[in-house]
């Protein structure tokens, strides 16, 4: 606590000593089922053996050679072409970054770089990462207020409400928007409504933007959740889950569009770590591990048996899509405590930055059939243990 900087006053304190496929053992070998990823990040589960051996791999080639896109780096290479092939024909080009945040960031520079326009539109609720323009997204003052001044020229609409589309005008380059809103809740978006917010963009000449750093990698039950709506974007975020444990994020655009970067000014965005290629090996074994396997096909099966099993009259909704499931309670102080109870049980889960009163449920995909069975006994337990 002296020597490692902390963001709250009550941090959860465990200290893991390993962790494998679904479950985390702290130093005294207590045994944790993982509800939540870490989050959303372990999609097919914690140490997986095949990004073990990409690791391995590649730890004995080279590690970090130069900054971003100097060199032919073949780990980049696979994986942006891996990613590509899993794509619409129109987002072909990927520009590798660290993390979520820094995708956030570079999205809105190619926006404004490529419409000549500064109007940056967000959903309320939405949440893009903590840096300052992405902070700037952030609807929520309590959040941004200490830190102002930040991006002039942000403005907010209300996530599916058809109303609002009519915001969005010629002066706005870009919107971003997360099929299913996570930090608000895990609440997905009506098809419709992405349907009309892509013909209102079309319209208008604004870039469409989909931030799937916490949908993406099967968790929303196909590998991108814009799959499931007939609407291709025209810049794809991803992060999270992508490398499999390891540190990766990517911008995901037409090769047109992203050539903006190398000129007016040339280096348009860089970075010295982006795409390590230790992550890109990881990353392009978690791609394939996801595209061979069952995994993705099973989520809508393990969402249906995670609803079935949480049935609790306390419980006042369950929303979500696929492995991305919240359960709502009366209030913070109910949630917090059930929270607790589930992890003294030996189940990890969390609440939401904007939705302090749900339950978060965000587990490896690999869980299985009797994992469920326990976490879903787990919660119910303990939501009749603090609530009656
Ligand atoms: C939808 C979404 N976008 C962006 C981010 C920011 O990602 P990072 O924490 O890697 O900066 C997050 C993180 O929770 C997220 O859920």
């Amino acid at each position: 606590m002296r020597h490692v900087a902390q963001t709250s006053d009550a941090p959860l304190m465990l200290e893991i000593e390993k962790a494998e496929g679904v479950y985390l053992f702290d130093v005294s070998g207590k045994k944790y089922l993982d509800l939540i990823s870490g989050i959303s990040v372990s999609n097919i589960g914690h140490r997986h053996p095949a990004v073990l051996a990409a690791i391995r791999h590649q730890l004995d080639r080279y590690m970090h050679l130069m900054v971003y896109g100097e060199y032919v780096q073949s780990p980049q290479v696979q994986l942006a072409s891996a990613l590509s092939h899993n794509l619409p024909p129109s987002l072909n080009s990927v520009y590798f970054l660290n993390s979520g945040a820094e995708v956030t960031e570079a999205a809105m520079k190619l926006a404004k770089r490529i419409s000549g326009k500064s109007e940056i539109i967000a959903c309320y609720h939405s949440y893009h990462g903590s840096t300052q323009g992405a902070l700037s997204l952030n609807s929520d003052e309590y959040f941004k207020n200490a830190f102002r001044p930040l991006l002039p020229d942000i403005r907010f609409i209300r996530f599916n409400n058809e109303e609002d589309l009519t915001l969005i005008t010629e002066k706005t380059a870009c919107i971003f928007i997360e099929p299913v809103q996570g930090e608000a809740g895990y609440l997905p978006a009506k098809k419709n409504y992405l349907k009309k917010l892509r013909a209102r963009t079309n319209e208008t000449g604004t870039l469409l933007i989909f931030d799937e750093i916490q949908t993406g990698f099967g968790r929303s039950g196909s590998l991108f959740a814009f799959e499931q709506y007939e609407v291709i974007p025209d810049m794809l975020m991803l992060a999270k889950g992508m490398g499999g444990g390891m540190p990766i994020g990517a911008l995901i655009a037409d090769r047109n569009q992203m050539q903006a970067f190398t000129n007016d000014p040339y280096l348009g965005h860089i970075t010295t770590f982006g795409g390590h290629p230790v992550s890109c090996a990881a990353a392009l074994a978690v791609l394939n591990e996801l595209t061979a396997s069952q995994l993705i096909k099973e989520v809508s099966a393990k969402e249906a048996m995670f609803r079935e099993l949480l049935s609790h009259p306390f419980i006042r909704s369950i929303s979500g899509r696929g492995l991305m499931l919240a359960l709502e309670f009366d209030s913070f102080e109910t949630n917090k405590k059930i929270i607790d109870r589930c992890i003294e049980k030996g189940l990890i889960t969390d609440w939401f930055l904007f939705a302090t009163n749900k339950l978060r449920i965000s587990p490896p995909l690999t869980i299985i059939g009797e994992q469920i069975v326990w976490a879903c006994s787990v919660i119910n337990e303990s939501i009749s243990e603090i609530c009656q």
